[in-house]
C-alpha cells in the first residue's frame, strides 16, 4: 500500500469535489499462486493478496447521482446511484456501477468518489477485483450495510458477470478480502473455507508482465468454463459418485473414464483434476519447507496450461522456458485466467535481482523489448482506513492489518 498515493489522491479529491473525503478504502491485486481454473469448479486454490491495490475515496453527495473520477486514466463518469447502468465509454466504471447495482436496495443520496491505485491494468493482477472491493467496502460504509466478505465477493462476482461479461469465479475477490501479510490464502471453493499459511521469509514472488492481452480474453475464459462444466457433465454419466463439478472427479476416475470422451473435454478436465491434486500437495510440501517442490509443482502447472488447458501464449511459455535455467529460481508459471498477463517466478530471497535482469534479458532476446519485472510482497486484505491509511474497525470488527 503507497501511502503517498493515498495523500495525493485525498488531495486531488478536495481539488475536484470542494470537501474531504470521509470514506477511504482500499483493496488490493492478486496473484494466483497454484490452482488454475479451479475455483469454478469448487475446487483448491493457493493465492496471496500483494501489496499493490486500488483506493477509494467518497462523500457523500447531496443529489441522487454518482460522480466517479478514475485519477490515474484522467476520466469521470456521472450515473444515477438508484440506476447505475453499464457503460462502453467509461468500461472501467461498470465495475463500481455493477457492484452498486449489488450492494444498494434502496439508496439516496448518491455520493462522489474517486479512484487511484498502482495495479497495473489487464496485468493478470485482478486490478477489477481491487476496485471492486473497494468500491463495496466504501460502500458499506457509506450507507451502514452489514460487513459480510463473502457476500462482498459475491457483489464482485456478480458485477464481472453481468457488467464485464467474464464468468468468474470467485478467487480473484475472496484474495483480495482474506490476504494476509507474509501468508498465502488457502481457500476450498466448495466450502469457502479460507485459511492462511506462512510463506518462508527468505523466499519472493517477482511478477513479470508480458503487456500481453488477448482481445477475445473473456470469451476464451467463458469457452473453457464451458468445457469444463460439460466434462463434468460427461464424468457424472459414468461416474459411481454423484458428479456435482470437476472437484469430484478423482484421477482414478479420469483414468478409468476419459479415453472414452471428446478428446478436449478429456484434457480440460485433466487440468482441473491435476492442479486441485497440486495445490493440496503443494500446500503439505509449503508446510513442510520444501520449496523445490513446491516450485516443481509450479514449472507443472503451467505444462498442463499449456497442453491440456490451452490458456498459455508463446510470451508466458517464453518466461516460463527461462526461469528453469535461473539460479535461485524454484518454479514459475501462469496466474489467473491466461491467454496473455503475467508470469509469477518463486524465487530465493538472494536471487531476486539477478533473476530479474535475466528474466528481462530473456524476454528482450525473443521479443525485442523487455517486459515489466516487479517483486510483489504477500499483502494484507481490503481494509477501510483513516484519512492516514490506518485500518479502521467496521460495525466493531477489526479490519486487516494493512501493509
Ligand atoms: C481469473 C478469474 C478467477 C479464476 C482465475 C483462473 O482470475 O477471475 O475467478 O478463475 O482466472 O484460476
Amino acid at each position: 500500500m503507497d501511502l503517498q498515493l493515498l495523500e495525493r489522491t485525498r488531495q486531488s479529491f478536495r481539488e475536484r469535489f470542494d470537501r474531504d473525503a470521509t470514506v477511504h478504502a482500499y483493496a488490493p491485486g492478486r496473484i494466483e499462486v497454484l490452482g488454475n481454473h479451479t475455483d469454478y469448479n469448487e475446487g483448491f486454490v493457493l493465492s496471496a493478496a500483494i501489496d499493490r491495490g486500488t483506493y477509494f475515496l467518497a462523500a457523500p453527495a447531496a443529489g441522487p447521482d454518482v460522480c466517479l473520477v478514475a485519477r490515474d486514466l484522467e476520466d469521470e463518469v456521472v450515473f444515477p446511484v438508484a440506476q447505475p447502468g453499464r457503460s462502453k465509454a467509461g468500461a472501467w466504471s461498470n465495475y463500481v456501477r455493477g457492484v452498486c447495482a449489488k450492494c444498494l436496495a434502496d439508496p439516496s443520496p448518491g455520493f462522489d468518489a474517486m479512484i487511484a491505485g498502482d495495479l497495473p491494468l489487464g496485468a493478470g493482477l485482478s486490478s477489477s477485483a481491487a476496485l471492486e472491493m473497494s468500491t463495496g467496502l466504501a460502500l458499506l460504509d457509506l450507507y451502514a450495510l452489514p460487513y459480510d466478505r463473502i457476500a462482498l465477493a459475491r457483489a464482485g462476482q456478480a458485477a464481472e458477470h453481468e457488467y464485464a461479461g467474464a464468468k468468474c469465479g470467485l478467487l480473484d475477490q475472496v484474495t483480495s478480502l482474506f490476504g494476509r501479510a507474509g501468508h498465502l490464502v488457502m481457500t476450498d471453493f466448495r466450502s469457502l473455507e479460507i485459511e492462511t499459511m506462512p510463506l518462508r521469509a527468505n523466499s519472493r514472488f517477482l511478477v513479470c508482465n508480458t503487456g500481453v492481452q488477448h482481445s477475445l480474453v473473456e470469451s476464451e475464459y467463458n469457452a473453457r468454463r464451458e468445457d469444463c462444466e460439460a466434462a463434468a457433465a460427461a464424468f457424472a454419466r459414468v461416474c459411481d459418485q454423484s458428479v456435482a463439478a470437476l472437484r469430484d472427479v478423482t484421477p482414478d476416475d479420469w483414468r478409468v473414464h476419459s479415453s472414452g470422451m471428446d478428446e478436449r473435454m478429456a484434457r480440460r478436465a485433466a487440468h482441473v483434476i491435476g492442479e486441485n491434486e497440486r495445490v493440496l500437495v503443494g500446500r503439505a510440501m509449503l508446510q513442510a519447507g520444501d520449496l523445490e517442490g513446491f516450485g516443481a509443482s509450479l514449472y507443472a502447472s503451467h505444462a498442463s496450461s499449456q497442453n491440456n488447458f490451452e490458456n498459455s501464449c508463446a510470451e508466458l511459455d517464453t518466461l516460463v522456458e527461462a526461469a528453469r535455467s535461473i539460479a535461485g529460481i524454484y518454479g514459475a508459471r501462469l496466474s489467473g485466467g491466461g491467454f496473455g498477463g503475467s508470469v509469477i517466478v518463486l524465487v530465493d530471497a538472494a536471487a531476486v535481482e539477478a533473476a530479474s535482469v535475466e528474466l528481462r534479458a530473456a524476454y528482450a532476446r525473443e521479443y525485442g523489448v523487455e517486459c515489466e519485472v516487479v517483486t510483489v510482497t504477500a499483502a494484507a486484505g481490503a481494509a477501510l482506513l483513516t484519512p492516514e491509511g490506518q485500518p479502521r474497525t467496521i460495525n466493531g470488527e477489526q479490519q486487516n492489518e494493512v501493509t
